[in-house]
């Protein structure tokens, strides 16, 4: 069972690789705007996107996103945020305390930022445009949060590279549907499943030539999804950020 929607979420590819073209402020704004008509919890709308045109900018926001070459390279770059300020306005307006710093609004605001994004990202592919997210953007979130004049209250999730891609993306195999889907009851996956995909991954080759990165150096055989994934979750990354978070307002409570 397909239709044209379908399709093209199965056509979805990260894109590394722009030409140089512009996107005009139109399609910018089409897509920002579907991206708006994603679901959001209590219809609150926590989020604020910042876009990046300018190429010195652009190369600021790839100095501190780990220096990724296809940021710089694409023409726009958006900067997803979670958005409480604008709540903290309305509270004032309506004469009611704002009781931002709580985790649920943080986890409210993160789950509206992934919709938005996501609805953006299908309204780019289906214009024939390409994305990336750019997790990296966290690498430096006080750099950025200056960089980006962004207020108490507002903190950048996640990053979007978004320009016309130099070629079709490669289409990354997941993970056989029967490890991620539970009828009734939780089944947690079994070692056949995660080996087979690993295998699937092996395949593709996208992790050759990363056999030594951040750890023991294996064969191009023994590094595939496994190694790749254990590797990335046996450290704490950026332990920074949780103090960031309490300075722009998300305590966490
Ligand atoms: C929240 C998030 C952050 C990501 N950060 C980066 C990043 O900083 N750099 C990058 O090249 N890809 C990044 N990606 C892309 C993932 O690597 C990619 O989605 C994943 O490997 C699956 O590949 P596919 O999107 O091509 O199917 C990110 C994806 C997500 C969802």
């Amino acid at each position: 069972m397909s239709n044209s929607v379908i399709e093209l979420i199965q056509q979805h590819g990260s894109v590394r690789n722009y030409k140089p073209d512009s996107v005009s402020t139109d399609l910018i704004e089409t897509i920002v705007a579907a991206g708006q008509r994603a679901s959001t919890s209590s219809n609150l709308q926590m989020y604020s996107v910042v876009v990046t045109t300018t190429a010195e900018k652009r190369i600021q926001l790839m100095a501190l996103s780990g220096n990724q070459a296809h940021i710089g390279q694409a023409p726009v770059f958006l900067t997803w945020c979670a958005d409480l300020s604008r709540l903290e306005r309305v509270c004032k307006l309506q004469g009611y305390p704002h009781e931002s710093g709580h985790i649920e609004n943080f986890l409210l605001a993160t789950v509206d930022v992934s919709l938005v994004m996501q609805n953006a990202a299908l309204a780019a592919e289906s214009l024939g445009l390409g994305i990336c997210y750019i997790g990296g953007i966290r690498n430096q979130s006080q750099a950025v949060i200056e960089l980006l004049n962004l207020p108490r209250l507002v903190f950048p999730l996640c990053g979007m590279t978004l320009g016309w891609p130099e070629q079709p993306p490669r289409i990354r195999p997941r993970l056989p549907m029967n490890a991620v889907l539970h009828w009734e009851q939780y089944q947690p996956d079994d070692r056949s499943q995660l080996l087979a995909y690993d295998q699937a991954m092996l395949e593709t080759g996208i992790y050759r030539g990363r056999q030594v990165s951040g750890g023991e150096a294996k064969t191009s055989q023994e590094y595939g999804w496994l190694e790749h994934s254990a590797r990335r979750v046996s450290k704490n990354h950026r332990p920074e950020l949780r103090q960031i978070l309490i300075d722009a307002g998300f305590e966490m409570k």
